[in-house]
């Protein structure tokens, strides 16, 4: 199966890329110009989802070789970590673009690239849900919760639209990043007492990817609070 991976080079995105890539996909990875891409079995491709002539051109030039798609996954995102008094104008702007309406974009048009059958999942977040700390990225997961209903109904039966809402990741750079008094209050609030690790995200994308989420659409799957 051809697999478009958005964000590939992200903490989530090299497990997840290499996972396919070792399960016999032909995958075309994707990060922005000048970032550090590892060596996984991918085809790098250069996008920023904040400029619509790059995503048009992506989708336009190198996607073409990797279409038929049958799976467009896209975790690119951004984490700020702010209240609302301390956003600036185009730092709002700049979340919204790279968190939701760049991958709004793509998706519209990578549409003719995609299969009949094809799976496109998106990598939305239980802040999306639940709401965070961070009311900006918050809205920008719950739009991309929005957006993946919305599309699940119009491309029914065919083409699926779920959606990942996971809770912290373990080991991921937004993990690293955070202060350890909010990653307790995280492990605290998850039912299970424990943080997933990227390891189990990658496998939760693969197995996205096989016969058993042949039917399902519209979804936004927990990982962390809930099993996948
Ligand atoms: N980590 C968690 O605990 C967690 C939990 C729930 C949901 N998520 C979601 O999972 C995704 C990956 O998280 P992560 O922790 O692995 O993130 P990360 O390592 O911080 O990576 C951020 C990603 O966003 C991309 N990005 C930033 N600006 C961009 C732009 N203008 N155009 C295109 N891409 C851009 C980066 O691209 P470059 O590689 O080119 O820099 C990178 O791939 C995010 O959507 C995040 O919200 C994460």
């Amino acid at each position: 199966m051809n697999v478009l991976i958005v964000g590939a080079a992200s903490s989530l995105g090299q497990p997840i890329t290499r996972r396919l890539a070792d399960a016999g996909h032909r995958v075309l990875a994707t990060s922005r110009q000048g970032t550090k891409r590892p060596e996984n079995g991918a085809t790098w491709a250069d996008l920023d989802l904040t400029d619509p002539t790059s995503i048009r051109n992506f989708t336009e030039s190198t996607a073409v070789e990797f279409a038929p798609l049958g799976t467009l996954v896209i975790l690119a995102g951004v984490l700020p970590g702010r209240s609302l008094v301390d956003y600036e104008d185009a730092e709002i702007e700049q979340v919204m673009t790279v968190n939701f309406t760049g991958p709004t974009r793509l998706v519209r048009d990578a549409l003719p690239l995609l299969d009949q059958k094809a799976h496109v999942i998106l990598m939305s977040s239980v802040s999306g849900q639940r709401g965070s700390f961070d009311p900006i990225y918050a809205a920008s997961k719950a739009a991309l919760i929005g957006l993946t209903k919305s599309l699940a109904t119009w491309l029914a039966p065919d083409v699926r639209v779920n959606a990942l809402a996971p809770s912290l990741i373990e080991g991921s750079k937004m993990f690293v990043d955070m202060a350890p008094e909010v990653r307790s209050r995280h492990v605290a609030r998850s039912a299970t007492g424990k943080l997933r690790s990227l390891e189990e995200v990658a496998e939760a994308i693969h197995r996205m990817t096989g016969p058993e989420w042949a039917d399902r659409t519209g979804e936004v799957i927990g990982v962390g609070d809930e099993t996948i």
